[in-house]
């Protein structure tokens, strides 16, 4: 018996970091997933965005739990694409949406927000922000067709919790979910759709644990890594880690999707190792 056996969830960006465990999670609970990922990545980003070997490797996580798994290479930009995937997966799948996790996003590199080139603005409002109303877009007609109500989870982020220089882009895009999160859940309730947001502190994901960041947190060491990084990334949390693991933010999906959090609806959850009073 899973927490959410029967259920169907849809999950954005989940070829890799928390989108995969978000997944895996979902199905260990019983769940059926729809996964899609872009799959490619922009020149401008400091760090590589997933591959299709690694939204295959997700599928095969599923599929290890027992559970049915669809995943495509689309982009959250697209609402065509994201359209055309719930209209064939949510069928194929028994005919319900339960659940959507919209995970997908990309990060800039830190820098004082009136040097930020007006292209890659756009394209990070374009894939952090709007790629989430585009994925609630598609997803919520199915969950009001299906008439079983549901849960939706935006993940936002710690970023845009706390005052800080830099990184002005991503928090616009992370703040912009927090509100889209509270307007749909005062338009979801008749549904008894509850709609959440997520904010994580760093999380240990390809997103944070990369060479440039490295680079930018220790520009004193020639070849800076993972464990050189540790104490900087501690010194934001209150409890004495650098950051959390994906897990820890799937299991608050699961927790947020699951009957315990029947009448939990319009809030900002954060998983944040009690960054935000730091
Ligand atoms: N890692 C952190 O420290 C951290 C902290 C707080 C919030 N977050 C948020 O958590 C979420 C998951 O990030 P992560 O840590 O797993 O990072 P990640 O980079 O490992 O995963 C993001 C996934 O989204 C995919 N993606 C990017 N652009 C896409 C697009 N246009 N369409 C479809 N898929 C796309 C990527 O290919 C990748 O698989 C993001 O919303 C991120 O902003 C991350």
């Amino acid at each position: 018996m899973g927490l959410l056996d029967g259920k169907v969830a849809f999950v954005t960006g989940a070829a890799r970091g928390q989108g995969r465990s978000h997944a895996r999670r979902l199905a260990e609970e019983g769940a059926d997933i729809i996964a899609i990922d872009a799959c490619t990545t922009q020149d401008w980003l400091s760090y590589r965005l997933a591959t299709e070997a690694d939204l295959a490797q997700t599928a095969k996580e599923v599929e290890a739990t027992g559970r049915r798994i669809i995943a495509r290479q689309v982009d959250v930009r697209d609402l065509s694409a994201v359209r055309n995937v719930l209209a064939e997966a949510v069928p194929e799948l028994g005919g319900r949406l339960d659940i959507v996790c919209a995970n997908a996003a990309i990060i800039s590199q830190p820098a004082p927000t009136w040097e930020i080139d007006l292209d890659q603005w756009r394209e990070l409002i374009d894939v952090t922000l709007t790629g989430v109303f585009v994925t609630v877009k598609a997803a919520i007609p199915h969950m009001i067709a299906a008439g079983n109500g549901g849960s939706i989870a935006l993940t936002s982020s710690g970023a845009a919790l706390i005052s800080g220089a830099g990184l002005g882009d991503y928090k616009a895009a992370k703040a912009g979910v927090l509100s889209l999160t509270r307007t749909l859940a005062c338009e979801l309730a008749e549904h008894f759709i509850r709609v959440n947001a997520i904010c994580p502190t760093a999380v240990d994901t390809p997103m944070i644990q990369n060479e440039t960041l490295y680079r930018s947190f220790r520009p004193d060491l020639p070849n800076p890594g993972r464990e050189d990084v540790k104490a900087g990334f501690q010194t934001m949390n209150l409890l004495p880690i650098p950051w959390v693991d994906p897990v820890d933010v799937s299991n608050a999906i699961v927790w947020l999707a699951s009957d315990a959090a029947r009448y939990i609806t319009g809030v900002t959850l954060p998983v944040d190792a009690g960054n935000q009073h730091k």
